[in-house]
């Protein structure tokens, strides 16, 4: 029996915002279980007693378009708490009497709210009378429906938080899902626990039972392709299908020669040896090398790269009879497509280069089950399902690999020198203790010689580049700050281990403006 039946829920309705996932996530992370549903697909007879709060996410969408087949309104007529978040907020005050109309100063990033009344909404949110939220808004309530009360207001928005009838109607109009208001998950704490006095309900554990559940519905009896990178993200849904399908799971480990050092030893031993798995390698070092020569676009360098493992997967799922399906990685910050997850209005995310031209060309299905989940809820899970801390606490690695660390043409000779530059980093980085401290780290061959002294010798060798950085999710970034002492170690070991490299450079770049790997 799935889980969903029995536990009690936040309903969240989405109307197509950028952030609705994050309320998701903000309700997760405070050990709640909720669901999410487009407003075009649920209706008031549809919401059961384990409903214990709705929060109406924003949108892009006015209010006076919100027609019958757009929005039931008669799910406010239940006897439920709800929170509207912006779009929301004017919802609320629209069906209850209230006016909207567009705003005369759009509101967009930081604004300051001012305290003008009490609520169970508010309680410790406000450390001082006045707290900085994220606005994103056109239009606004401008006229407060009956019984309804300000809570707090900013300069252009006068009902920044209100308060309704018999404490069930909450609105807000900024996003207290975002990280950039100040405290914002106290207000979603305050609702979901005080006003819909739920109780935690929600872990990792039973996220992890929830997706193996989903996963086991969708694929049936049916053979999966897996494709395993080593990476946290395939190793963590190469796990979750080999618990909900054992070995009706195919999983396929493509040596590109553009792997970390080592990288192929250690996949195999994990993942065949230690968990099990069906695994087939494939070394496919010389192709892609050979497809490579020469060539130094980076954007070239990667539809290659792209191009040859779908070759490569079309080859061998033709081998794998009955398989219907493919298994991505695919976290929600990757998902390209404008359309928002539950089929909403547009809510256009950052494009992102993870998801692949894999399935269209290969006619599988995909099975995609870590996509509403971000990395650090992925981590989490893949404790979850056993896998060592050596896997879940590894750095990204980029899909096209060394290749995008070496701008310019790609030799043998310039791999070898690179993955043993980036092994030296990494273990001065785990010796050093700062492996854990640091989001992403990796050495990079840059395609310059420059002029060094050895032994009263003149060399003319590369440059090596270091690059650390700190991040939440790979979308902005910034580099770490070495002591100088760490920085000199790792310096002169690769520089004397290495023959090929003279010099060494950190780059002190943040993201933006640059970006975190060089191509
Ligand atoms: P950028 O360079 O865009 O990288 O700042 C952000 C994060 O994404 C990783 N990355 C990739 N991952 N396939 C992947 O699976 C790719 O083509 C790819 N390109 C970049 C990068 O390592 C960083 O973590």
């Amino acid at each position: 029996m799935s889980l969903d039946k029995k536990l009690d829920k936040i309903l969240i309705i989405d109307f197509g915002s950028q952030f609705t996932q994050l309320i998701v996530r903000r309700i997760r992370e405070l050990g709640v279980y909720s669901e999410l549903v487009s407003h075009k697909k649920i209706n008031s007879s549809q919401i059961k007693k384990n409903t214990k709060g709705i929060i109406l996410s924003g949108g892009p969408l006015n209010v006076y378009q919100l027609k019958n087949n757009l929005f039931d309104s008669k799910i406010l007529k239940l006897s439920i708490p709800v929170l509207g978040i912006c779009f929301g907020h004017q919802i609320i005050s629209k069906f209850n009497g209230g006016k909207i109309k567009q705003s005369k100063h759009r509101e967009f990033g930081l604004a300051n709210i001012i305290k003008k009344n009490k609520s169970l909404l508010i309680k410790n949110f406000f450390k001082t009378k006045r707290t900085k939220v994220w606005m994103s808004h056109a239009d606004q309530v401008y006229k407060l429906p009956k019984n309804f009360k300000v809570i707090a207001s900013s300069k252009n928005s006068k009902y920044a938080i209100v308060e309704g009838k018999f404490d069930k109607f909450f609105g807000v109009q900024f996003h207290p899902e975002v990280t950039h208001t100040e405290n914002g998950k106290i207000i979603i704490r305050n609702f979901i626990f005080n006003i819909c006095k739920i109780k935690k309900n929600w872990s990792a554990k039973n996220q992890k039972i929830k997706l193996i559940d989903e996963v086991k519905k969708q694929v049936g009896s049916n053979k999966v392709i897996c494709a395993l990178s080593g990476g946290v993200d395939s190793s963590v849904v190469a796990q979750l299908l080999n618990k909900a399908i054992g070995k009706k799971l195919y999983c396929i480990f493509v040596n590109t020669g553009l792997l970390r050092k080592n990288e192929e030893v250690q996949v195999i031993k994990t993942f065949r040896k230690k968990l099990k798995m069906n695994l087939t390698y494939i070394n496919a070092e010389k192709k892609f090398l050979a497809k490579l020569k020469n060539v130094t676009d980076p954007e070239i360098k990667r539809k290659i790269i792209g191009n040859q493992f779908i070759k490569i997967f079309e080859k061998y799922s033709k081998k794998i009879k009955g398989a219907k399906f493919l298994a991505q990685g695919t976290l929600y910050p990757d998902l390209i497509e404008s359309k928002s997850v539950t089929g909403s209005q547009t809510s256009k995310i950052k494009s992102h280069h993870n998801v692949g031209g894999l399935p269209k060309k290969m006619k599988l299905k995909l099975v995609e089950p870590l996509k509403y989940l971000f990395k650090d809820e992925v981590r989490k899970l893949g404790y979850e399902l056993n896998l060592g801390k050596e896997i879940i606490s590894r750095h990204p690695f980029p899909g096209p690999g060394l290749a995008i660390r070496m701008p310019g043409k790609i030799t043998k000779e310039k791999i070898n020198i690179l993955k043993q530059a980036d092994h030296y980093f990494i273990q001065a980085l785990r010796k050093n203790n700062l492996y854990d401290k640091i989001w992403q780290a990796y050495a990079a061959l840059l395609p310059v010689k420059t002029v060094g002294v050895m032994g009263d010798n003149r060399t003319y060798e590369y440059l090596c580049l270091l690059r650390a950085i700190t991040s939440e999710d790979g979308m902005t970034a910034d580099f770490y700050q070495f002591k100088k002492e760490f920085i000199q170690e790792i310096s002169n070991k690769i520089v004397n281990s290495i023959r090929g490299i003279n010099r060494v450079v950190y780059d002190v770049t943040s993201k933006p403006p640059s970006t975190i790997e060089l191509e």
